[in-house]
């Protein structure tokens, strides 16, 4: 059977927590098909709160109770749990959930079930049907509470989850909690650490499924969270937002340089006599291919920019936007080089074209070079890129005369 732990810290929870372990460990539990053991995670309780879980498990082989030690704070009291529940237990499955009834027993069940249905991460959500915050909150904290969270979602860009900050989840140990660095997430002094929990765990998470929770008001005791909590909780998600989206972000920098170094690189080549001689040499082909393009210095000018632009990209994304797969021996980058070249070259000849007969059309100045090198970029060479790489660097295209073999 599936060996599945409840964590639960609770501070100064006296007056729930001894209803909480009739309800959820001698009510609910039996009802659920898997072992189900509950882990309190006191924090030094001014209260009886400890003395009263230590009674409880005297007669009960299912609850336990650990201290929390040297640093303090929700997150922590979770790694803690974590680590016990793995560790000395043997647990499966890792639960997290509220000691003040905010999370009714009753939703425990079809968490479970999700999981013992293939789920890797489950989410107690309050935002999709079935699922509710108290109907006894005013307008304002539920505003918050729902605003807070579309927030979350749009800077993780994480569409497709409805809750971010809820306090109830279920995390398969293998695969998914054994991959992630517990004691190193941020903010475990905090309730902020729940973002990048989830934002970790999805990562790893195979299957992620979204169970209704209606959250109850607290009765008993009063809530540790407050503004300073929820500030640091935006605050956090959007670090990982942009954490995430670093090397995307990266990699339009890199970009943009490409195309101040390809204008700069067209701009001086213009003035060179280089330019003019190969416009010349290109003379004799002209009556040939009957096109005054090739002996347009700018042209020349354009293609040898582009080319500047290219060793500018590739240059920059080794050293930096790729930094961890950075190429070092010159074995290695001659090669790829190369090959980023024959995947770019479309680009130079695009240029060449585009600024040629630009030039020929609107006059040879900085400003006509200037503009259509814009044109070319935004209307050419950009999906021209887009492709080759979905062709042939990430593969994600298949040529029409592909399909089918593998
Ligand atoms: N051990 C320990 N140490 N437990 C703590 C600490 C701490 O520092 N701070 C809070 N707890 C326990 C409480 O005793 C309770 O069981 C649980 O953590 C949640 O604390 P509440 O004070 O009830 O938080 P809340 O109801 O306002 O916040 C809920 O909503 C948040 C935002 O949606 C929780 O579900 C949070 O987990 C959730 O992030
Ligand atoms: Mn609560």
């Amino acid at each position: 059977m599936e060996k599945i732990v409840v964590v639960m810290p609770a501070w100064n929870e006296e007056e729930n927590i001894s209803r909480m372990i009739e309800e959820l460990v001698d009510k609910e539990f039996p009802k659920i098909p898997a072992e189900m053991h509950l882990l309190v995670v006191d924090n030094y309780s001014k209260d009886k709160t400890a003395q009263v879980v230590q009674d409880a498990a005297k007669t009960r082989k299912n609850v336990h109770i650990i201290e929390q030690g040297d640093k303090s704070g929700l997150g922590w009291a979770y790694v803690r749990g974590f680590r016990y529940a793995v560790d000395k237990l043997g647990a499966d499955a890792v639960m997290e959930m509220d000691a003040d009834f905010q999370h009714p027993p009753r939703f425990v069940r079809p968490m479970v079930e999700a999981y013992l249905n293939g789920a890797d991460y489950v989410i107690g959500s309050r935002y999709i049907p079935g699922g509710s915050v108290p109907k006894e909150w005013d307008f304002s904290r539920k505003f918050v509470s729902f605003a807070g969270n579309l927030f979350i979602r749009l800077v993780l860009l994480k569409p497709s989850i409805h809750d971010l900050t809820t306090g109830f989840r279920l995390t398969r140990v293998k695969g998914v909690l054994d991959k992630i660095s517990l004691e190193d997430l941020m903010e475990l002094d905090r309730f902020a650490y729940k973002v990048d929990l989830l934002y970790q765990s999805i990562k790893n998470a195979k299957k992620v499924v979204e169970v209704p929770l209606e959250f109850a008001p607290r009765i008993a005791e009063k809530s540790k969270f407050n503004a300073k909590e929820m500030i640091s909780t935006f605050k956090l998600a959007i670090i990982i937002g942009i954490k995430d989206k670093q090397r995307f972000i990266k990699f339009g920098i890199v970009g943009f340089i490409g195309f101040i170094v390809n204008y700069i690189g067209i701009e001086v080549f213009r003035r060179t006599t280089f330019v003019q001689e190969l416009a010349l040499a290109s003379g004799g082909l002209k009556n040939i291919a009957g096109l005054n393009i090739l002996t347009t210095p700018s042209s020349w000018s354009a293609a040898l920019g582009a080319e500047m632009a290219i060793i500018s990209n590739f240059s920059l994304n080794n050293i930096w936007t790729f930094k961890e797969k950075r190429l070092t021996k010159v074995s290695e980058i001659i090669p790829s080089f190369l090959k980023f070249n024959l995947t770019s070259v479309g680009a130079v000849i695009i240029q060449f074209i585009v600024i040629g007969f630009s030039v020929l059309v609107f006059g040879d100045t900085s400003l006509v070079r200037l503009a259509s090198l814009v044109f070319a970029i935004i209307f050419l060479i950009i999906p021209y890129n887009y492709s080759m790489y979905n062709l042939f660097i990430w593969k994600t295209w298949k040529l029409p005369w592909k399909v089918g073999k593998h």
